[in-house]
């Protein structure tokens, strides 16, 4: 289980970016972090991969652990060893290598597990096994966060992180990238999806928050998310007109089992 308890991030000398946030991802399920451009979902990610530093941003309250063992002050590559591996928004593979020279940079264990690995990622992405030896920049977008979840799979971890993982892609390839986060809950990963794609997040996890400017303003079953008037209007295209604002105080954490 990932916990984050009453924690704070500030960049540089701005505002805090998040606020009071509470959050928890289990294994083997799907936690959706939903909200418009600048609610702090990104933030939360890099808080949990332990990149805030390298934004010039810090985590100035609260706590943050994984399966019991603190995690706020470790380095990245701890974290990695943790257990945790960060899909960043817009992919960032490596366009000038190879496919699979993509995805050995993803692996951090010896070299005598690398072709087991390798075959896994083949395995569940037969398209990448296909494309092993083409450049990853020609891929399409969607080919490309395969690879870049793929990659990401290579230091085999317990929860992944995704953010924006369908940002440009077409709706065959969302539903693709849907099947994808769905086949690793059922291999027992936990997944963390950031999303703007409200509808996309939601219909496949089995918790979600809601951020609003840095907070999180609702929390629960995704399946209830989906219909909540408010997020309905805000998150999954109903009318701007009726905006409804968000009641503070909504945020029930400890609703669904830990
Ligand atoms: N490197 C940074 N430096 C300063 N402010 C930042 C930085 N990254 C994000 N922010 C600010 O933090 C807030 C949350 O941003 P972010 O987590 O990227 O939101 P989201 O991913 O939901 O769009 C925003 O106000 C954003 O401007
Ligand atoms: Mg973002």
């Amino acid at each position: 289980m990932i916990e984050i308890a009453d924690v704070a991030v500030r960049y540089g000398h701005g505002a805090t970016a998040v606020e009071g946030l509470r959050m928890r991802a289990a294994p083997a399920r799907v936690t959706a972090i939903v909200g418009g451009n600048g609610a702090g979902k990104t933030t939360v990610l890099r808080l949990l991969s332990g990149v805030l530093g390298a934004h010039d941003g810090r985590c100035v309250a609260g706590e943050v652990t994984v399966d019991g063992h603190a995690l706020l002050g470790r380095s990245p590559a701890a974290i990695v060893r943790r257990g945790i591996t960060h899909v960043p928004e817009g992919r960032h593979v490596f366009g000038s290598l190879t496919v699979e020279e993509n995805l050995r940079a993803g692996a951090t264990t010896q070299r005598s597990s690398l072709p087991a690995l390798l075959a896994e990622a083949y395995a569940r992405f037969p398209i990448l096994a296909e494309r092993r030896r083409q450049r990853a920049g020609l891929l399409s977008g969607g080919q490309q966060q395969m690879l870049a979840i793929a990659r990401g799979l290579m230091s085999r971890p317990r929860y992944v992180l995704l953010d924006e993982p369908t940002l440009g892609l077409a709706p065959l390839m969302v539903d693709q990238i849907r099947d994808i986060v769905a086949d690793l809950r059922a291999s027992g990963i936990g997944v963390v999806i950031v999303e703007q794609n409200a509808a996309m997040a939601l219909s496949v996890a089995d918790e979600g928050y809601v951020l609003e400017q840095g907070r999180t303003t609702l929390s629960g079953a995704a399946a209830v998310l989906r219909d909540d008037p408010m997020v309905a209007a805000l998150y999954l295209g109903g009318s701007a007109e009726d905006r409804p604002t968000f009641a503070v105080g909504r945020c029930d954490i400890g609703t669904w089992a830990s």
